[in-house]
């Protein structure tokens, strides 16, 4: 991957086009597709399940992280059944699940060698993330309440951003930011510390895409 990473999220596109959609992806080269799983209880939308989500995995061969907001229950192998066999190349679970369960969860994923990230509300505090900082490739910031696309991003993000930057301390540990990413504020984004953005409906909207994501990557 890039120095710094740029996924679109399905969730944003006119599932209509789906194949327009991933022949767009594939031109502009993103880094990976983002996939917001929703189950109505952790957030209240629905977004898809396990089977749209493999038929889109079939038709690319570009890298997918999974964003779960799903209540998560003590068993890992029921809970995320549909997904278990799917391609997925990174599994993030919010955070604010409670704290046996998410490690078990972790240790679950690292026992199949998979990358885990950990996904953090805006209102959430940041310390949250510390005991679990040396099992996790990932952290995922949430600069809007997880749960719709086409949101503003909330300003608040970039200080959370610096701080999370500064409890991973140097730690190979990817931040990524997810919510409201547009054109006017991607900068500051990227200079608060984030590694790789993940973009809803601005990807879709913008008549540039391809020169915008070169002018993310080349940003520094
Ligand atoms: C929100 C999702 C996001 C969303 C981003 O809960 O996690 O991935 O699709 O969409 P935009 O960029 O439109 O905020
Ligand atoms: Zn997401």
């Amino acid at each position: 991957m890039n120095d710094v990473s740029v996924m679109p999220s399905i969730f944003g596109a006119d599932f209509f086009n789906l194949e327009k959609v991933i022949a767009l992806f594939e031109k502009v080269k993103v880094d990976a597709i983002h996939f917001d799983i929703m189950d109505n209880h952790y957030v209240p939308n629905i977004s898809f399940g396990a089977k749209v989500a493999e038929d889109i995995l079939k038709r690319t061969n570009l890298p997918s992280f999974f964003h779960f907001m799903v209540e998560l229950d003590e068993n890992p192998e029921k809970t995320l059944k549909q997904f278990l066999n799917l391609r997925i190349d990174h599994w993030t679970f919010h955070v604010e699940n409670e704290h046996v369960i998410l490690k078990n969860y972790i240790n679950f994923f690292k026992r199949k060698g998979k990358k885990i990230g950990l996904s953090i509300k805006p209102k959430t505090p940041i310390e949250q993330l510390s005991p679990f900082l040396e099992e996790i490739d990932l952290i995922l910031v949430m600069s809007v309440e997880p749960g719709f696309s086409g949101q503003s991003f909330l300003k608040e993000s970039l200080s959370r951003i610096e701080r999370v930057k500064n409890i991973i301390d140097g730690k190979s540990i990817i931040i990524q930011v997810d919510g409201g990413i547009n054109r006017k504020n991607y900068k500051d984004i990227l200079r608060a510390g984030a590694k790789s953005l993940v973009i809803g409906s601005n990807f879709y909207e913008d008549k540039k895409v391809e020169e915008w994501v070169e002018e993310i990557r080349n940003f520094s």
